[in-house]
């Protein structure tokens, strides 16, 4: 239970595949009470009434990418819990990868959305808590992003700058919060993930498989990194913030693997 009296908001629960899906569980199971939200039509999609019900939650619609409906949300959630000790940001959308755009050929009305949806929104959210003194002395934010930002992935396509800016707002904004409030702020760098955002990007199963053997761990499921976010929330990482912090299995840090060896090996025969 280390998350006893704890209460939050958990943004990005579409199904139970989501990684916000396996944190609002786990969250749930470890003590803490949290309000789940997402956007109006994930909403009409997705089955979150379920995890809800299951995690005895409210739900309250919100698209991060308008103002209007992140003031509220954030009001009731003060109104419900007074100050709040943890928040999940675990959003991606992208309509160029969606269109199948290529990165040579990209609709800049569709990423000024992408970039909104996907990284603004985390200093929307930020802002409005600051603004709002929403959060607890020693709180904890968490963003969720992939390895994209620092190295080449192709069908990324623009994901790759949206999450070079989510991360970039985790440290600046984290600064700020630190100094003013000491909350911290952090994104997880995560595994590919067999989920909704994850298997909307390009050649999804090779990127997985080429991910899970280059990685000495393999990769790192939904449930771990639900773990990993729920230590992120803990008392055990008060001193934790600014960082992008890796959680793929030492992905990021392995130039080549055995098992891609073996592999090149025989392409070079
Ligand atoms: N799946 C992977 O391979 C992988 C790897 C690394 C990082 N991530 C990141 O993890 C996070 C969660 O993704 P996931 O893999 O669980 O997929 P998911 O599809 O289950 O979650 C993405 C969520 O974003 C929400 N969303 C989209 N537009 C929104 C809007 N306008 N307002 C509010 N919410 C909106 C969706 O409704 C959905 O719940 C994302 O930031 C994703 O980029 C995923």
């Amino acid at each position: 239970m280390i998350l006893k009296g704890k209460k939050g908001i958990i943004f990005g629960a579409l199904d139970t595949k989501s990684i916000a899906w396996k944190v609002a569980e786990l969250a749930h199971k470890e003590g803490a009470e949290f309000i789940l939200t997402n956007a109006p039509i994930a909403l009409r999609m997705g089955t979150i009434n379920e995890l809800a019900a299951k995690t005895n939650s409210e739900v309250i619609p919100c698209d991060v990418s308008v103002q209007e409906d992140m003031t509220k949300l954030i009001d009731a959630a003060i109104a419900k819990f007074g100050q709040l000790d943890f928040v999940l940001h675990s959003i991606g959308m992208s309509l160029n990868v969606r269109k199948k755009n290529p990165y040579t050929d990209l609709n800049y009305d569709f990423m000024h959305k992408t970039l909104d949806i996907s990284a603004i929104s985390f200093h929307r959210l930020m802002q409005t808590l600051y603004q709002k003194d929403a959060m607890k002395e020693w709180g904890s934010i968490v963003g969720l992003t992939y390895i994209a930002a620092q190295r080449v992935f192709p069908d990324y396509n623009e994901m790759a700058e949206a999450k070079s800016l989510l991360e970039s707002f985790a440290r600046s904004f984290g600064y700020h919060f630190g100094k003013a409030k000491k909350v911290r702020v952090n994104t997880i760098s995560q595994s590919p993930t067999m989920t909704t955002a994850g298997s909307g990007v390009g050649g999804f199963d090779a990127f997985y498989t080429y991910a899970d053997k280059m990685s000495p761990l393999g990769n790192a499921s939904a449930e771990s990194c639900a773990e990993y976010c729920i230590s992120l929330f803990s008392d055990y990482t008060r001193y934790v913030t600014m960082q992008n912090l890796f959680h793929d299995g030492g992905f990021s840090f392995t130039g080549i693997s055995n098992d891609l060896m073996d592999v090149v090996a025989k392409i070079s025969e």
